[in-house]
């Protein structure tokens, strides 16, 4: 048995990792520490866990303490995994950060893409990459293991760059998966393409169809180019499910855990009827160039911010008054699209960026026209103009 302390385990990464070790044969919780919560019994904030943990309470950090331990995971801040890591590292066996701390291999990407300095040079190199697929082998005895993160695109519906990605994963022998659940209907548009240039190497892409497309919730699309595995994992074979037709279809059954399924399909069937294919590629176009109007319009204007690149249909945006620290914006921000969503008249979504609130517009309802853009347009800057105290 492996003796692990979270650190930070009262947080959001750190909660989920407590889900995870509770089903793990090979490790005993021994400490989990949540400053903030100290004194909390882990069953009273999240209770899906008092099942697990019915007497777990969260604990000060103290640091002899985690070095009692085998395994230390840092579920905590970057710039606070940052610091920790040192006084940890060779101390116990292992130190797995779940921040971006250690992730990148280049200190000097830490200012621009996370806002801090990196003091730990030497660590960041000896930190492996936990990507099992890359890096099994220095993972073994590795005394400091970074673990991969989940970035932000959905906030901002931002593109990663897939070939540079394929060409990784081609190298390694990594599954790619492309999770195209929403600029995925990009797709339909040939002048989009180019946006997902190197998606022809993908393993499996998902579209939801049900987002920008237009079907009827809920209808995502899979597609995978290596269904043997889901068939090795999945299919079932008992006499009562055999037919003579059987090697002349796919079994859909096969692919997936449930034998029953609704036929979703049928919604997209309908769709593509009603619309046509070129009636939906017109809608997508419309969006786009609204998105592109408004995103124009923010730009122009005194005062708001297009805080990330608008290439499809979502708008991310910031008002920042003359003379308003970064707290006061934050407070600004969530407060007008509080209200705008009071409103009823949009509804728009507070997002996180960089550590800071924006707002998504998100622009590709059915019947979202011009001039409703325009109309947001008006009541934004209505709303973003009355006094925080209003709101
Ligand atoms: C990029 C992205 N991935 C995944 C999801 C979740 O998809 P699903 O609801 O099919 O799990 C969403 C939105 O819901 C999304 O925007």
């Amino acid at each position: 048995m492996l003796r692990a302390a979270i650190v930070g385990a009262s947080g959001f990464t750190g909660a989920e990792l407590l889900r995870l070790l509770a089903g793990h044969p090979e490790i005993e919780l021994a400490y989990a520490t949540g400053d903030s919560q100290a004194g909390t019994r882990a069953a009273d904030l999240y209770p899906s866990l008092a099942g697990a943990y019915p007497d777990l309470v969260f604990e000060r950090f103290e640091s002899a303490r985690a070095a009692e331990c085998d395994l230390v995971f840092l579920g905590l801040p970057h710039e606070a995994s940052l610091a920790l890591a040192p006084e940890l590292v060779g101390q116990v066996r292992c130190v797995v950060d779940l921040s971006a701390a250690y992730r990148l291999k280049d200190a000097a990407q830490y200012p621009p893409y996370y806002g801090f300095e990196h003091t730990q040079p030497e660590l960041l190199a000896e930190a492996v990459y936990g990507l099992p697929e890359l890096h099994r082998a220095e993972l073994a005895g590795a005394r400091l293991v970074a673990t991969p993160g989940c970035y932000v695109t959905t906030a901002t519906l931002a593109l990663d760059p897939l070939e540079a990605i394929a060409a990784v994963a081609a190298e390694h022998g990594a599954w790619l998966h492309v999770d195209g659940a929403m600029a995925g209907a990009a797709l339909l548009l040939p002048e989009c393409r180019p946006l997902a240039a190197g998606i022809g190497s993908a393993d499996s892409i998902v579209i939801n169809a049900h987002k920008w497309i237009g079907a009827v919730f809920d209808c995502s699309l899979f597609f995978t180019r290596r269904p043997e595995h889901l068939v090795r994992l999945m299919s079932t074979s008992p006499s009562y499910l055999r037919t003579e037709a059987d090697h002349r279809t796919t079994q859909f059954r096969d692919w997936g855990i449930a034998l029953g399924r609704r036929f979703r399909a049928l919604k997209l069937w309908f769709l593509l009827n009603a619309e046509g294919v070129e009636g939906i590629r017109a809608r997508l176009r419309r969006d786009i160039a609204n998105a592109g109007w408004l995103a124009e319009r923010v730009s122009a204007e005194p005062g708001w911010e297009l805080v990330a690149p608008a290439g499809l249909q979502t708008v991310v945006v910031r008002h920042v008054p003359a003379g308003m620290g970064p707290d006061d914006v934050d407070a600004h921000t969530l407060a007008w699209a509080r209200r705008i969503n009071r409103s009823g008249k949009a509804y728009l979504t507070p997002t996180q960026l960089h550590g800071r609130w924006a707002v998504r517009v998100s622009v590709g309802a059915l019947p979202t026209e011009r001039e409703d853009v325009e109309a947001l347009w008006r009541l934004m800057r209505e709303e973003a103009t009355v006094p925080a105290a209003g709101g």
